[in-house]
């Protein structure tokens, strides 16, 4: 039997493109291909590869925002306002955290690291639902990326482990707030992949290597199947889920050794 997702007449914001590696760019390409038309953020930083890539997209509205600037967040809500009017879905695949803790030892992040790191990479999923769910129709998903360093300690994970678990408590919460209008909030949990994120981690590549020897499917996964995860998380497949960490892992998660 096969199953094509129809998201035709659904809009989606999209933050987290940084360039054709980001995990929000296949996830973005994926919404669009089933018929969903994307409003997209990008940071100043980024935007010599990110604008590009917009262009590949179908109709899509895009404009520069950054989490911990009040007046970008003010000013590139009202153009999806302006632009989209109502929204179904928001997708958060956004992080960071200072290079320095995100290798040695933990206990040696400082009070502003471990603030900066919580601020962007989790109290930005609140804020960004609070700001999109008056445009958002009932039946809405939201979707966080996360990782399995929020629950074990992964070594040079670190800071960023911490600011996970905030993330993925923060989608249980914001699950419970945004029900009762059918909105969704879930959470991915990705196996490694190699991204401009996942490059400011020190132990990077021997996490990619201990997934092949480690997970069942004794491989690593693509940021492709993790758009397959987020398509099916905003399609009426999965209306009875929510407040869950779903792992596209290559079930690496679920092993003792
Ligand atoms: N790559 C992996 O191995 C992996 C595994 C599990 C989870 N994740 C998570 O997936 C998400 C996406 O990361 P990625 O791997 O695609 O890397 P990426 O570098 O392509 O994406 C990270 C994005 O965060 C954005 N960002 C950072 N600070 C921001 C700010 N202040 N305001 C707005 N945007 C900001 C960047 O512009 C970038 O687009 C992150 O939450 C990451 O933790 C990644």
């Amino acid at each position: 039997m096969s199953v094509s997702i129809d998201l035709k007449g659904k809009k989606a914001i999209v933050f987290g493109i940084a360039n054709d590696k980001s995990i929000a760019w296949h996830i973005a390409k994926k919404l669009d291909e089933a018929g969903c038309r994307i409003g997209a953020s990008y940071q100043a930083r980024t935007e010599q590869w990110s604008v590009p890539l917009m262009k590949e997209l179908h109709n899509p509205v895009y404009a520069q925002c950054d989490v911990v600037d009040d007046a970008l967040l003010d000013s590139f809500f009202k153009k999806m306002k302006d632009e989209l009017g109502e929204v179904d879905f928001l997708i958060h695949s956004i992080a960071f955290a200072k290079r320095e803790h995100l290798q040695g030892k933990f206990m040696n992040v400082d009070r502003r690291g471990y603030q900066v790191a919580h601020e962007v990479s989790a109290y930005s999923l609140a804020e960004l639902s609070r700001r999109v769910a008056p445009m958002m129709r009932n039946n809405g998903a939201i979707i966080a990326m996360t990782y399995l360093g929020s629950e074990k300690a992964v070594p040079g994970y670190n800071i960023m482990g911490v600011a996970k678990a905030a993330l993925e408590s923060s989608v249980r919460y914001l699950a419970y707030d945004l029900g009762d209008r059918q909105i969704r909030v879930n959470a991915i949990s990705a196996g490694p992949i190699a991204t401009l994120a996942a490059s400011g981690i020190a132990n990077f590549g021997e996490m990619l290597l201990n997934y092949i020897a480690k997970a069942p499917l004794k491989r690593n996964i693509t940021a492709d199947e993790v758009a397959d995860c987020a398509l099916f998380l905003c399609s009426d497949l999965s209306k009875a889920i929510t407040g869950q960490v779903i792992y596209v892992d290559a079930g690496y998660s679920i092993m003792g050794t």
